[in-house]
């Protein structure tokens, strides 16, 4: 047959090829969607499919044999409410990266917008978007918290759509105080209140008695919207309060909550930074910047976000099996007693 050229047998090999793999491709995906591993909520790789996820496939790959005990005892015991402050916009772009990564440790979480979204799903504050609302958010936040959820958890974390947090840490940090507290906690900068504030980004933590002074601060015009720039009011209100700001440090005096990534932190942090200003404790870069048990870094893109779950809970070097870790405070027993709430 003379219309049959040479090139005929690579066209073959071509189109096989493709139809071979794109079979492939649908039969393993079947296969994997209907696989348990997608049904685990702590690996359910699945929901990546939105993002440009395709790094690390093995995310699926869980630590059954792990033995997480005390974490899954703080777990139960220091309940923590995540609310992530997002918007519309961002939905697609950062907050599902969250909502996939980080957040899975929290014991309840909610991503907070101006608008409802019954899908993601998003609450809706009623509130406009942009910097100069930011503080509406969080006042709106916690009042909806406050209305809904305030029996769910002990400790209340707001954090950014590109805040990466260790929750395990910061339960371990939270065991060493009460929820009747009022105290909160957070990256702590110095200027303009006399205890300082807990930096935005780097996330915060509220007791549950300080949420319900800052919920009553608003209601009775104790604390008004005295600034646009939202962890500075807040700081203001947790003060007028009576609610102190907790040092987060640890027994090392390293820093926990961190305002910007890993990666500044470590290597260097400009000395024209405002940075070096605003640290309510002496700031250190280096390699004495961060705790090892940090608890939280800030302007975590998607793909350092993953990379930070990745070393935080699947990474390790060979051989350490009886790293250091500090034993639970004295007090925490308490609360990790079974019949606690009969206890206090
Ligand atoms: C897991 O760790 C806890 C606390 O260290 C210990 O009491 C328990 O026996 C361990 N469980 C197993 C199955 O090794
Ligand atoms: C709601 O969220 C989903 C993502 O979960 C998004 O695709 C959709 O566009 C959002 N709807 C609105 C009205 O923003």
């Amino acid at each position: 047959m003379a219309h049959i050229s040479s090139k005929a047998p690579w066209l073959t090999f071509t189109c096989g090829m493709s139809v071979g793999f794109i079979v492939m491709y649908l039969i393993s995906y079947t296969w994997l969607e209907n696989n348990h591993i997608f049904q685990d909520p702590i690996h359910s790789w699945k929901r990546f499919k939105p993002a440009q996820f395709q790094v690390f496939p093995d995310t699926i790959h869980a630590h059954t044999k792990a033995n997480t005990s005390v974490a899954d005892n703080l777990f139960n015991r220091v309940r923590v409410l995540c609310w992530i402050m997002t918007g519309p916009k961002n939905l697609q772009t950062k907050a599902i990266h969250l909502k996939y990564s980080w957040t899975r440790h929290c014991n309840m979480v909610l991503f907070m917008s101006s608008v409802h979204n019954e899908s993601f799903p998003t609450v809706g504050l009623d509130t406009e978007e942009g910097r100069s609302h930011l503080y509406w958010k969080t006042i709106r936040a916690f009042q909806y918290v406050h209305k809904h959820y305030f029996d769910k958890a002990d400790w209340f974390l707001k954090a950014d759509d590109d805040t990466y947090v260790i929750l395990d840490n910061l339960r371990w940090l939270l065991s060493n105080y009460s929820p009747d507290q009022p105290i909160y906690f957070g990256k702590r900068f110095k200027p303009f209140i006399k205890q300082g504030y807990m930096s935005g980004g780097a996330g915060y933590v509220l007791s549950k008695e300080s949420v319900n002074r800052f919920v009553v601060g608003i209601r009775t015009g104790t604390c008004l919207h005295t600034s646009s720039v939202e962890d500075l009011a807040l700081g203001q209100c947790m003060e007028k309060m009576g609610v102190v700001a907790g040092d987060s440090r640890d027994s090392q005096e390293r820093e926990t909550f961190h305002p910007f990534t890993p990666g500044s932190h470590l290597y260097r942090i400009s000395r024209d930074s405002w940075y070096w200003s605003y640290n309510f404790y002496p700031a250190v870069d280096g390699p004495q910047c961060c705790s090892d048990l940090a608890i939280s870094f800030h302007y975590v893109d998607p793909d350092l976000m993953y990379i930070l779950e990745y070393f935080t809970y699947h990474l390790r070097p060979y051989g350490y099996k009886y790293r250091y870790q500090p034993s639970l405070p004295e007090n925490a027993h308490r609360f990790l007693d079974i019949n606690r709430k009969t206890n206090l």
